[in-house]
């Protein structure tokens, strides 16, 4: 067979199975009602997508615009006393289903009940199953591993991975990081951001840099 003939097949035989695919990920790793939610609440930023079994703990929370965060992944943690007599919740909230009256005064558990938001940036990939805790910020540009614990902020376009995440690596070198936080793409109008072709980088630096600043969102 000829190459022609050959990509002519490779190309039928994509389209024939790209509709079977786009069932099948809207079914198993897209979360799209919880997306939907995530969007109306202003939590989630364009074409930014949830999997499932992720969770949000605080409804403060705020993730960018172009984010992947797949499924099974926590954000945000909440918290428990480690310096009281007992970790248990019952001392901190009257919830205890055998003893009445176990809770400390308000004032000494109050900021127990409380998560702390995260803060996601743009463009950012978070792995399978990571956790990030309460308070801290994940980078534009940033990519955290499948399974890692996030413990501390994750600079923009930095790869964390592993328990408890470390930075690996980043995306790029620190000169061409600096211009992409600079021309910001992500808040580019529509148009914009079409006419950009994602595998050269440098090629759409040069177009985001002829361009005005876009305004901040
Ligand atoms: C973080 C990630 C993007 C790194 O990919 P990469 O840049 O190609 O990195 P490499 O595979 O070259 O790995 C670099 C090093 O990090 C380690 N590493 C990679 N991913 C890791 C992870 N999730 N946890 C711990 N270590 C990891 C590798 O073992 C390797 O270590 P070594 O140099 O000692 O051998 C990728 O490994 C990952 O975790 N992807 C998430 C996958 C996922 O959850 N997909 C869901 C779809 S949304």
């Amino acid at each position: 067979m000829n190459k022609f003939k050959t990509n002519l097949l490779a190309f039928l035989l994509y389209f024939y199975s790209k509709k079977k695919r786009k069932a099948f990920r809207a079914k198993h790793y897209r979360n799209a009602e919880y997306d939907r939610e995530l969007r109306k609440r202003g939590i989630l930023g364009r074409d930014s997508f949830v999997g499932f079994g992720t969770i949000i703990t605080d409804k403060r929370t705020r993730i960018g615009k172009f984010c992947s965060i797949a499924s099974n992944v926590m954000i945000g943690t909440t918290t428990h006393p480690t310096q009281f007599l007992s970790s248990s919740s019952v001392f901190y909230k009257d919830i205890s289903n055998v003893t009445e009256g176990l809770a400390l005064p308000r004032s000494k558990w109050v900021k127990y009940t409380f998560s702390q938001p995260v803060t996601i940036g743009n463009d950012v990939w978070i792995g399978r199953s990571a956790i990030v805790m309460d308070g801290l910020t994940i980078g534009d540009g940033a990519i955290v591993g499948a399974g890692a614990v996030v413990t501390h902020d994750v600079p923009p376009y930095a790869i964390a991975v592993g328990v408890p995440a470390r930075v690996i690596k980043y995306r790029f070198d620190e000169n061409t990081i600096q211009r992409l936080l600079k021309v910001r793409w992500w808040d580019q109008p529509d148009e914009v951001i079409a006419s950009l072709k994602a595998d050269d980088v440098e090629g759409c630096l040069k177009i985001l840099e002829a361009l005005p600043e876009p305004p901040v969102k």
